[in-house]
């Protein structure tokens, strides 16, 4: 089988879902004769590339983190890039891999309904999608999450020996669906008492973080 991948964070080489997608594609590779290849889609000057990578694939797979509950800016815009493919004939299978900060797998649930429509609109038959929440500190730490790409390597494999995602352990890597009401009561009290430093600090590193209640849109007249 041969693989086209698209690695959809804007952080790219330096990005959980490269680590999450080298773990599914060694599992993919187990497979002799199997083989893949890797596109960046924060490469903005190689759009073109990516649209006829796409248009030749055997089968797709996109990988992208979360964010605002749907996906980053360079994955619309190459969406949209893709729509002189639509209802063409031939078009490849797509698979996707989304992983998110927040925990639960039902945050990513909006955004999968989007997937599969759109595979539906270009044609393409829909091979699923595999979501992991709470792979936010991943890049930090991969030790801590030996069990997740333990999982996301034989999901990889199973698919590399099938072409199918296996349905049990799409939704047995995804667990929790959603966290507990407990839990919700423990996440709200550290959010309480610690705030919002990771981010903040994030925002602060990039300069952005006197405008984070900016309201742009808002009419001041
Ligand atoms: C601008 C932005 C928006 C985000 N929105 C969400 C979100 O809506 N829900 C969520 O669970 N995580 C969200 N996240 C967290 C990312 O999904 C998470 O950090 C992910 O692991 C990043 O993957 P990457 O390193 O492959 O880009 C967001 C992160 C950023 C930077």
């Amino acid at each position: 089988m041969q693989l086209t991948v698209f690695n959809g964070s804007p952080r790219g080489r330096k990005s959980n879902s490269k680590i999450i997608l080298d773990q599914f594609l060694s599992g993919f590779e187990a497979t002799p004769g199997n083989s893949f290849e890797l596109h960046y889609l924060n490469r903005l000057k190689e759009t073109e590339h990516f649209v006829q990578a796409y248009a030749e694939a055997e089968t797709v797979l996109i990988a992208h983190p979360l964010y605002t509950d749907s996906m980053p800016a360079i994955v619309k815009a190459f969406i949209e890039e893709l729509e002189s493919l639509s209802g063409k004939e031939g078009n490849p299978p797509l698979g996707l891999i989304i992983q998110s900060g927040f925990v639960a797998a039902i945050h990513s649930r909006y955004v999968e309904r989007y997937w599969e429509k759109f595979s539906r609109r270009l044609g393409s038959r829909y091979l699923g999608t595999i979501i992991k929440g709470g792979c936010e500190p991943l890049h930090r730490s991969e030790k801590q999450f030996q069990k997740v790409l333990d999982g996301f390597y034989e999901l990889g494999k199973d698919f590399g020996e099938t072409g199918q995602f296996n349905e049990k352990m799409v939704k047995k890597l995804a667990e929790p669906e959603k966290i507990s009401t407990l839990m919700r009561l423990i996440v709200q009290l550290v959010w309480k008492v610690s705030g919002n430093g990771y981010w903040d600090d994030w925002l602060k590193e990039n300069e952005a973080y006197e405008k984070s209640f900016a309201q742009p849109y808002v009419d001041t007249k």
